[in-house]
């Protein structure tokens, strides 16, 4: 018998024996799913179980467990059964397998999975039953890979277009954060994987990551940067968070009292573990008791971290209870019983890179494609006549799966536009490739100052004259070209932000050459963050926007083109026309430097944009369709509410063109009559549909009064103001269809 089953048996006999004495039997604690996308709590049930661990554990099995010992597991205690909590990254799919104690891969040759899309990619959908499709299927993943913890989804709000991790957070609105979150979490977790809700909180920038102290007022706080993580912690009981690397208010966010103890547990209820950042703990004790429970990181050997060594010597000094130290040991217990990993024979075991899981890869990236402009209906391609197509663009063979500082995925799987191309267009149509520019950097200058704050990769901006001909000529010779553009994971990457918004590698001369000889041509961008295209909206007939996209990404965006999928992405957040024109770069309020303070406050995003009336290149939740669709006849179930109550708000949408195909309703409220500062529209409701050619829906979007709440910072408290308020239907937040007005008695 092994040692740990040993125990389990003992473990087994003294939990009986307490059943027993205290008269009745534990009961399985009944977690049933309220809604659709409502997560299980953490139970409560294995208490007596963590408690008789917990006394047999010496100060040094405790604290083995409160800090990583591998690169992505802390340490477990085998004599008692407790494993290893494996952790894995992340954002685009089950990370490949790194060393124990270097960045360096580990090797191995078993350790691919499915490239998932990008989160920018997800929230281009608007649609929360995808975004539990992605968790759902990465959660069997990293379960098919053994781990216990997947650091997924980073919900940080983006606050700058430039932000190097833009593509790997969700949206500018906190809304419609929540809404993706929630979901995507709940579908990790069915998985018996705990998911990782990460940064938190206020890391809206790489540039200084490791010591900016921000500064928000509170209002702005509550209602822009916390209500995804709260979601995430009250609705879809999200079993850990990670902490950011940042200060707030003069703390580091992993010691920080008022973030991880006041507001995290105390008033969200969090029963879960919190996580750190890799190498962003910065004390021992204090880190501890304001909230931290594992130090993760790298650089130095795992004996020298924060809680490693250094607790030890502080408990025997008694400058940290042993209950302290206990109770951080017991919540990690009790996330590690509620993903089954002690004690349980039913754990779900999962599956990798099945046709299953690259289908999901595809519906996502499929529904998260935007149609940004298609003047000369060139879209869907009609093909009927065209013998040849030019493929432009390093884009169109460049692939994402790996690059940039961030983790990626190995993949035995990754389609680039070009590949989807020919998979799906007749092979007597002949592709004319020529790469067009070079993906070309050069070394950072340090001697200039910006290079300092803002490590931007750097790239050649001059086109290779070569490349340019060869793609001249191939549009000139083809019947249409493709020109795929915009960036890559080696450009936009975690750890430093862009320094502005220019095309990099030449490609803006590049499109305007081959627009010149070719006129029908059809510009794709790939990209996870806002770029300058307005030259591109200009000159260009025909735009569509495109993510980095996962396995199947390719073969999502051919079917874009040729039409066997109907575009119905909408941009997660605002394309501005100059990077003056953002929130936090018109009130020269990043990148600040030891600190920065949020002077936008609450005017994030497209709050910002249409509260001080500044035109969008291209504005928040936009994006066209190869159908029309009419809204109209909107209602609301009564005329005035009160706080508890919930709004009904009714219309019709009609898809008045020759397609079937699927639209975002968006709904924003204002408050024009507002005794405080209120955004000109705030989202608080959409829903997407599948409307067919010529058919109508009714469609209804319920909202709780106390959705229309501000944070009040005087009283503490969220308040409905009474009087009136404008709810708006639209697909955009600039092109409204429909309102109606009601009042909040
Ligand atoms: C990132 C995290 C990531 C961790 C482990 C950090 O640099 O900020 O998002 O989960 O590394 O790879």
């Amino acid at each position: 018998m092994s040692t740990k089953h040993a125990f389990l048996l003992f473990l087994a006999a003294i939990l009986s024996i307490t059943s027993c004495t205290n008269g009745m039997k534990t009961t399985k604690v009944e977690t049933t799913i309220k809604t659709k996308f409502q997560g299980k709590e953490i139970s409560l049930d294995n208490e007596k179980k963590i408690d008789s661990l917990i006394a047999l554990m010496t100060l040094e099995e405790k604290v083995g467990m409160l800090h990583g010992q591998s690169m992505f597991a802390n340490g477990g205690v085998e004599r008692l059964g407790i494993p290893k909590l494996h952790m894995t990254d992340g954002p685009l799919g089950i990370r490949e397998e790194i060393s124990q104690d270097s960045w360096a891969p580990a090797g191995w040759d078993n350790d691919f999975a499915t490239y998932y899309p990008a989160a920018g990619s997800v929230a281009a959908t608007w649609n929360p039953e995808l975004s539990y499709i992605f968790g759902n299927s990465v959660g069997q993943e990293a379960r098919a890979r053994n781990k216990d913890m997947l650091l997924s989804p980073a919900i940080n709000i983006i606050r700058t277009p430039l932000g190097g991790r833009t593509y790997e957070y969700f949206t500018e609105d906190p809304f419609l954060n929540k809404k993706l979150a929630v979901p995507f979490i709940v579908g990790i977790q069915d998985n018996d994987v705990m998911a990782c809700v990460k940064h938190f909180a206020v890391n809206n920038q790489e540039t200084n990551r490791d010591f900016v102290d921000v500064n928000t007022d509170e209002r702005t706080l509550r209602e822009i940067y916390l209500p995804a993580f709260k979601a995430s912690v009250t609705e879809a009981n999200a079993y850990s968070v990670m902490g950011a690397y940042n200060k707030f208010r003069g703390d580091f966010l992993c010691e920080n009292d008022y973030m991880q103890n006041k507001i995290l547990r105390d008033e969200w209820g969090f029963r879960g573990i919190v996580v750190s950042d890799w190498s962003a703990v910065h004390s021992t004790v204090k880190t501890l008791e304001n909230g931290l429970d594992i130090e993760m990181g790298t650089r130095k050997p795992f004996n020298e971290y924060f809680l490693a060594d250094k607790l030890i010597a502080a408990a025997k000094a008694g400058e940290i209870s042993k209950e302290e130290i206990d109770k951080h040991v017991r919540r990690i217990l009790k996330v590690l019983f509620q993903v089954k990993a002690i004690d349980s024979t039913d754990r779900t075991k999962g599956s990798l890179a099945t046709e299953e899981h690259y289908k999901d890869a595809y519906d996502i990236a499929a529904e998260s494609i935007i149609l940004l402009k298609n003047d000369s209906n060139l879209l869907p391609l009609r093909l009927d006549g065209v013998h040849s197509i030019a493929v432009i663009g390093n884009n169109a063979t460049k692939k994402n799966a790996l690059g940039g500082f961030g983790a990626g995925v190995k993949t035995k799987r990754e389609v680039t536009p070009l590949d989807g191309l020919k998979n799906k267009l007749p092979e007597n149509i002949k592709i004319n490739y020529a790469e067009g520019y070079l993906e070309r950097y050069t070394q950072n200058d340090n001697n200039q100052k910006e290079e300092l704050t803002l490590n931007t990769p750097r790239t050649v901006t001059e086109l290779d004259p070569d490349k340019l001909n060869e793609a001249l000529e191939a549009a000139k010779k083809s019947d249409m070209a493709i020109i795929f553009a915009g960036s890559n994971r080696d450009y936009e990457t975690e750890a430093s932000d862009r320094k502005d918004l220019s095309l990099p590698f030449g490609q803006e001369e590049l499109i305007q050459k081959v627009l010149e000889v070719n006129p029908n041509t059809l510009v794709v961008m790939i990209a996870g963050a806002p770029f300058d295209i307005n030259m591109i909206k200009e000159k260009s007939s025909t735009l569509i926007w495109s993510w980095f996209n996962g396995s199947e990404g390719g073969n999502a965006l051919a079917d874009v083109i040729l039409g066997n999928v109907n575009p119905s992405g909408k941009l997660p957040w605002t394309m501005p026309k100059k990077i003056e024109d953002s929130p936090a770069h018109a009130t020269h309020s990043f990148p600040g430097n030891e600190s920065v303070t949020y002077e936008e406050g609450i005017l994030v995003g497209y709050r910002w944009f249409d509260t001080k009336k500044v035109e969008p290149l291209y504005p928040f939740g936009f994006g066209l369709s190869y159908t029309d669709f009419e809204f109209s006849d909107i209602s609301t179930s009564k005329d005035s509410y009160t706080e508890d109550e919930e709004i009904q708000i009714n219309f019709t949408i009609k898809n008045i063109g020759d397609r079937d195909g699927k639209e975002v309703a968006q709904l924003y409220v204002s408050h024009p009559g507002s005794a405080v500062e209120k955004a000109a529209k705030e989202l608080k409701g959409f829903k997407k549909v599948f409307v067919k050619s010529g058919e109508s829906q009714n469609i209804a979007i319920n909202i709780p009064v106390k959705e229309l709440a501000y944070y009040q910072e005087a009283s503490k408290n969220w308040v409905v103001e009474k009087g009136t308020y404008i709810l708006k239907i639209g697909n955009s937040s600039r092109n409204i269809l429909q309102e109606v007005s009601i009042k909040i008695n």
